[in-house]
């Protein structure tokens, strides 16, 4: 039996980020540099998204306290650029609505810590952002819904729980435009992916409270309903494209929780439905380049694997994603035209397992047919890697588990629909 780990046709809907109404911080800062006037809208455009108490980080950024209590971390973990966790490397791939700092935001934090953390003037505080907590496409067509709510224990990390959920809408094939995933708790929530299954396999895996799964979903998917990471917006299908959701099909939602907290939580996800009639000329499209049969040696520091997909019929590309597991450590994703030019895609050059996020072009980007996908990854399996999971480390084969290391590039686009 096959499985997929993370089948990101489904994550068709995290695309793009949310519109930040919030006012920007005046740049070039002649004078003090102070919490209320350049830091405190800093830190509502990119950070408090995440980090409020409703929210999927360890701690508030709202207040002056908040952040001055955390100055130096925060001072270190935005000069190395982990925060805030946006992956692709500036110049490869043209993205909507990238989430990273400029060298001038960092360069304000870093004056920031270094002259003290000054307060500032309380006049100078921009009005507290607001977040949305309901729908963002508005009120859907029909939702869908875990049957029950999932109990997450205190103090739990990395709890991969797939749902599987009956789709009780009328008819044959339904068509969407839009899908929304509503995470119940977002304190606990750390992404959410979807997947449509037609063979039957998830009730038998799910006897009432959903069932581990790491690696995937433990079918082969037909494709999904979107997907949901903290601060990204559901995608709404262009007009003209059909998005369908197969006859007998169910829903099954695979969740990564987290719960740091001293509390027991408890989650209910939703996944919100845009229904459409059409009329269509184009289907969604997903390309994948996966490597499988390889092994990486023990103890190696840097060794590479490529994976290669070709473009069938010309896609219209929306976004890209990479996959490895904790290996990882960079990922080139690159088009090969058939002209021979070369188009890079996607570069990361500091993988991080836990934000494994769906880049969105600027542009819809067309891959002529015979275009070749080629994903190269990157693996460090030296014991100096903090991420290994093996200790003396071992020999690694392609696989679904944590342990097993996965070489994946998915494109998603639209391509014109053919009778076949
Ligand atoms: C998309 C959600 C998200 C955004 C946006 C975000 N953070 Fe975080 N942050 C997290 C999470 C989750 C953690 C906990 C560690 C982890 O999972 O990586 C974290 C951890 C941290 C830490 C602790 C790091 C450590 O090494 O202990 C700091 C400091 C931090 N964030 C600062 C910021 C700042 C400053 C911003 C904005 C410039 C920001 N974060 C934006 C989600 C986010």
């Amino acid at each position: 039996m096959t499985t997929r780990a993370f089948t990101l046709a489904a994550l068709v809907a995290v695309a793009t980020l949310g519109a930040c109404e919030t006012a920007k911080a005046p740049l070039v800062a002649s004078g003090p540099v102070t919490f209320t006037r350049h830091i405190a809208p800093l830190l509502q455009r990119h950070c408090q998204e995440c980090h409020r108490p409703e929210s999927v980080a360890p701690f508030p950024l709202l207040t002056y306290d908040d952040a001055a209590s955390r100055r130096a971390k925060i001072r270190k973990a935005v000069a190395a650029r982990k925060m805030p966790p946006w992956k692709a490397v500036p110049g490869y791939g043209e993205f909507a609505d990238v989430r990273r700092l400029s060298d001038e935001e960092i360069a304000l934090v870093t004056r920031w810590v270094h002259d003290g953390a000054p307060e500032g003037d309380p006049r100078d505080l921009p009005p507290p952002r607001k977040f949305r907590t309901g729908w963002a496409l508005g009120r859907p067509g029909a939702v869908l819904a875990m049957t029950k709510p999932f109990t997450i224990p205190a103090r739990t990390r990395d709890i991969y729980r797939c749902f599987a959920v009956p789709i009780t809408i009328p008819g044959e094939w339904r068509f969407i435009r839009a899908s929304e995933v509503l995470p119940g708790n977002r304190k606990v929530v750390h992404h959410v992916q979807t997947f449509l299954d037609v063979t039957g396999r998830s009730v038998e895996l799910d006897r009432g409270d959903g069932y581990p799964c790491f690696g995937g979903p433990g079918f082969e998917t037909q494709g999904g309903l979107g997907g949901w990471t903290p601060g990204f917006q559901p995608l709404e299908i262009p007009s003209g494209v059909a998005w369908g959701i197969p006859p007998g099909a169910r829903l099954v939602m695979q969740v990564h929780y987290n719960n740091p907290g001293d509390a027991v939580e408890t989650d209910l996800t939703r996944v919100g439905l845009h229904f459409t009639s059409g009329p269509f000329d184009r289907r969604l499209n997903r390309v994948r380049a996966s490597a499988w049969n390889f092994s990486i040696p023990a103890g190696a520091p840097r060794s590479s694997v490529v994976a290669t997909a070709v473009v069938q019929d010309e896609l219209l590309a929306l976004s890209v994603h990479g996959h490895m597991h904790l290996l990882g450590r960079e990922m080139r994703v690159t088009a090969r035209f058939p002209d021979g030019t070369r188009q890079p895609l996607l570069h990361i050059d500091d993988w991080d397992f836990e934000w494994q996020l769906l880049y969105s072009f600027k542009r819809p980007m067309a891959l002529p047919s015979g275009t070749v996908i080629e994903a190269e990854c990157v693996y460090d399996n030296s014991a100096d890697n903090p991420n290994n999971p093996s200790s003396p480390p071992r020999v690694v084969r392609s696989g679904f588990e944590t342990t097993d290391e996965m070489c994946q590039a998915n494109v998603l686009g639209t391509m014109r629909l053919t009778r076949r």
